[in-house]
């Protein structure tokens, strides 16, 4: 394959959009994707380089519309019941415990392992997934929402132990163009042979460049404002943090004590 220009490969970056509102079908339900976009996305995600070659995740692919209604709520996503596709992105080590036995082997106990990697091979193959459908014209949204909601995900999706949500992702034809987001300068993200902690001017300077990415209509963005209702004392993020861990005991993947 030739290989692609720089400018291309940033142009390409460029055009990714995290869009939630997609083109339906006239009545507000899905819109199918042709079997043949469907099946390159889902082959992209497939080739994903893994961890020991043991492909430690699974797609639950969200068809009926019982179904997408349900992980909508959930996950207080409501995009889940009109994009085109919608996918549940899990850790799952479960199949690798059962190749195993069939092969006559015992299973090792690895949790904290299995998170490890098993996190990182369901983000590297749900990323795959939608940048081979960008690739063809798409856009889509992660959707770390199922945290709101795992306890009535794992029941509705029936997961069964070693299986763990990591995040939804929904793909679709964009019916909004948002404005390209900002990311943190890239002194603060890149380190040069060593860890070095940005300097308060450049962390001040990092929330101006990030604050157009909380604008809501004309209302100006406030970057930290976002940041106090994830990650402040009593925020969604806390919030969450019960419901994870039960999960991850439910799950059989807790590595702490009780
Ligand atoms: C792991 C992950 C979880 C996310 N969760 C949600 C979510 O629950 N709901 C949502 O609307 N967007 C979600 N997003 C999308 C982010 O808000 C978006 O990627 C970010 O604002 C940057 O925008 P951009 O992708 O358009 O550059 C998530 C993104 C990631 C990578």
């Amino acid at each position: 394959m030739t290989a692609r220009t720089p400018g291309e490969v940033r142009a390409f970056y460029d055009a990714h959009r995290t869009v939630r509102h997609y083109v339906t079908r006239e009545d507000g339900t899905p819109l199918p994707l042709p079997a043949e976009h469907l099946d390159a996305m889902l082959y992209a995600a497939q080739r994903a380089p893994t961890d020991a070659t043991a492909q430690l995740y699974s797609l639950i692919r969200l068809v009926s519309p019982e179904v997408r209604a349900r992980l909508a709520e959930l996950t207080t996503n409501a995009h889940i019941a009109t994009a085109s596709e919608a996918f549940v992105v899990c850790l799952d080590v479960r199949r690798v415990g059962r190749v195993l036995e069939v092969a006559g082997q015992g299973v090792g106990h690895w949790p904290a392992i299995a998170v490890h990697f098993g996190i990182g091979d369901a983000v590297l193959a749900g990323q795959n997934l939608l940048t081979a459908a960008e690739m063809l014209g798409y856009q889509g949204c992660w959707i770390g929402g199922v945290l709101n909601g795992l306890e009535g995900i794992l029941d509705v999706l029936e997961l069964p132990a070693g299986v763990l949500p990591f995040a939804a992702l929904t793909i679709g034809t964009p019916a909004e163009q948002p404005l390209l987001r900002p990311r943190v300068p890239r002194p603060l993200v890149v380190h040069e042979d060593r860890y070095r902690d940005g300097t308060e001017e450049e962390l001040r300077y990092a929330i101006e460049v990030m604050n157009p990415i909380a604008a809501r209509g004309d209302k100006p963005g406030d970057w930290v404002r976002l940041l106090r209702a994830y990650f402040a004392p009593s925020g969604s993020m806390e919030k969450r943090e019960p419901g994870l861990v039960a999960a991850l005991k439910r799950q059989g993947l807790w590595a702490g004590g009780e």
